[in-house]
């Protein structure tokens, strides 16, 4: 997303999904009209918009006429999107610009702490005199030296291809899944950002963090809720897994919204008296909404060993 450094609340400066663009009018205005505004702070791809900025609008911001402070482009996610993607070598030509990089997400090495910045000399000079000595641990930067390398990017390569087709993969299966609507990402990253509807078929936050919390709790798949962030009303962000366990993931969520549904039907009919009605009647038995039933039975122990095979899947 993007941010600009001031102390009051921010606006929000991007369109709207899935391009989630710079809003470069208003951001130009707000740098005009705000000396506070010290640094523009932009992610592409961003988290979670899943979307690249252009390079004419991060340009446009650039070449703002009266604002002389600090643009920082984080591109933790560049090695997802499209070759060249990347606009660290505007630092060449905009000595304002602060390009970032890190090993933790196309690499997969968050573990190290190691990253890259990209700028002009005299924002590197600064920076190298803040940093702490000795600041990157030797067996961080042996690990890091080896990912670069030749036979580290080609690994590196062989694992963005394969994320890039489930990516491929889930956009094309998500739609399928009844409750699932609209993906409200762009595509440049290794997560997608989805909408969960209601019955109505309405992005719901309601919906959205109940399989959260259900997928999160009872399959041990942990999703990301969104919905509170502005554009993402409804969503789930889902990262990539592996082939196998994006498999189990799209069956986990395919089940857990039948279940929500089923479990929404029965709620509805034991508020409306329809249920105890029903099962009085035929059964002359006292009936408890809450009892298991055995196909739900048969599901929690499938999901317990499940659990056990696989262990705790994170996304
Ligand atoms: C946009 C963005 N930038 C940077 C990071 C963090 O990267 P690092 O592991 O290098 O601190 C994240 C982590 O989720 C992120 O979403």
């Amino acid at each position: 997303m993007l941010s600009l450094h001031k102390s009051t609340t921010p606006a929000f400066y991007l369109l709207s999904a899935p391009t989630f663009a710079l809003d470069v009018p208003a951001i130009n205005h707000a740098l005009s009209n705000d000396a506070t505004i010290k640094l523009a702070y932009l992610a592409s791809p961003g988290n979670p918009t899943g979307s690249l900025l252009s390079k004419v609008d991060v340009e446009q911001i650039l070449a703002h006429p009266t604002w002389n402070g600090v643009v920082v482009l984080d591109e933790a996610y560049i090695d997802f999107a499209h070759d060249n993607a990347s606009l660290a070598e505007l630092v060449t030509e905009y000595p304002n610009l602060v390009v970032m990089h890190t090993l933790s997400k196309g690499f997969g090495m968050a573990g190290i702490r190691l990253g890259a910045a990209f700028t002009s000399p005299p924002i590197a000079r600064l920076l190298n005199s803040l940093k702490a000595p000795w600041n990157i641990p030797s067996p961080s930067s042996a690990l890091g030296s080896y990912a670069v390398s030749e036979e580290g990017l080609s690994i590196m390569r062989q694992n963005r291809a394969k994320i890039k087709a489930q990516r491929d993969r889930l956009l094309e299966e998500l739609p399928n899944i009844s409750g699932v609507g609209r993906v409200r990402s762009g595509t440049d990253s290794n997560f997608l950002l989805f909408e969960m509807l209601n019955p109505q078929g309405q992005p719901d936050n309601a919906v959205a963090a109940a399989v959260y919390d259900k997928v999160a709790k009872t399959k041990g798949v942990v999703v990301r809720f969104r919905g509170k962030e502005t554009g993402c009303f409804g969503c789930l962000r889902v990262t990539m897994g592996t082939k196998n366990e994006n498999t189990r993931s799209l069956d986990y969520l395919r089940r857990t919204l039948v279940e929500m549904r089923k479990d929404g039907r029965e709620r509805e009919r034991v508020e409306t008296g329809e249920w105890i009605d029903v099962g009085a009647r035929d059964s002359g038995v006292d009936v408890s909404y809450s009892s298991p039933s055995s196909s739900s039975i048969d599901q929690a122990t499938e999901d317990k060993k499940d659990k056990e095979a696989n262990g705790v899947l994170v996304y």
